[in-house]
């Protein structure tokens, strides 16, 4: 080796020692710190706190109820025990005489505007109403199965069957106990001078 190679090789050695260096240092500080004279490891930072549960817990059944789309229908028929199902579904069957097959069957064949809500295949709420379509509408059955109460099925069961209706026809309905502050908030109003006679009270 002549004295020029020599030197040429001790000047590429040496020049490449800082860089060499610095990754050494780089990559240890990313780990490690100085404390006094000693390198000891970086304390890891702690570790982030678990996300909180989002408040609304949804079990896999009521995500599928949430994500299946509603379709509503209009006069689709429906039968005697489709209808006393939901009825007991919805807790209206406590108020309805659904141990009564005459009339249950007289109902559904006697009612002449039937809207009805589906979670595909199922039958999840229905609005059952005697009408003549130009003046009035007796809204006598309103009922949403209780899995899918307040997701506003029964205020589209009742636009659907206002949608029927021509533009003059007042809806008249009997508030079921539990549902007495229910229909103020969809736009009804009580009305002072209703009447009604029980079955049992013949007319004087
Ligand atoms: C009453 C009933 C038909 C309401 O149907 P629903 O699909 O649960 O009602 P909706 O989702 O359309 O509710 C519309 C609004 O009324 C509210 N609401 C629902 N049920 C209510 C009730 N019983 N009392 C007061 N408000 C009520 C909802 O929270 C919703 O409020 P928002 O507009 O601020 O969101 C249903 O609860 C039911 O079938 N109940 C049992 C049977 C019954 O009583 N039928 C009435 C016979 S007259």
């Amino acid at each position: 080796m002549t004295t020029a190679s020599r030197r040429l090789y001790r000047y590429r050695t040496f020049r490449s020692v800082p860089a060499t260096l610095l990754r050494v240092a780089e990559s240890v500080s990313a780990t490690h710190h100085s404390v006094g004279w000693f390198v000891v490891p970086r304390r890891r930072s702690p570790a982030r706190p678990a996300k909180k549960h989002n408040r609304l817990v949804r079990t896999p059944s009521s995500l599928l109820r949430a994500s299946m789309m509603i379709r509503y229908e209009h006069n689709q028929a429906i039968t005697d025990s489709q209808f006393v199902d939901l009825l007991g579904r919805s807790t209206l069957a406590e108020r309805r005489p659904v141990d009564d097959a005459k009339a249950i069957a007289a109902m559904l064949q006697h009612g002449n505007l039937l809207c009805t809500a589906w979670a595909g295949e199922r039958l999840v709420g229905l609005a059952r109403s005697v009408t003549d379509f130009e003046y009035c509408c007796y809204l006598s059955d309103l009922a949403v199965d209780a899995s899918y109460q307040k997701q506003g099925s029964g205020r589209e069961l009742i636009r659907v069957t206002q949608s029927r209706l021509g533009g003059r026809t007042k809806l008249i309905l009997l508030a079921a106990p539990t549902a007495v502050e229910y229909y103020p908030r969809l736009g009804f109003e009580a009305h002072r001078s209703a009447w009604l006679i029980p079955a049992s009270r013949p007319v004087k």
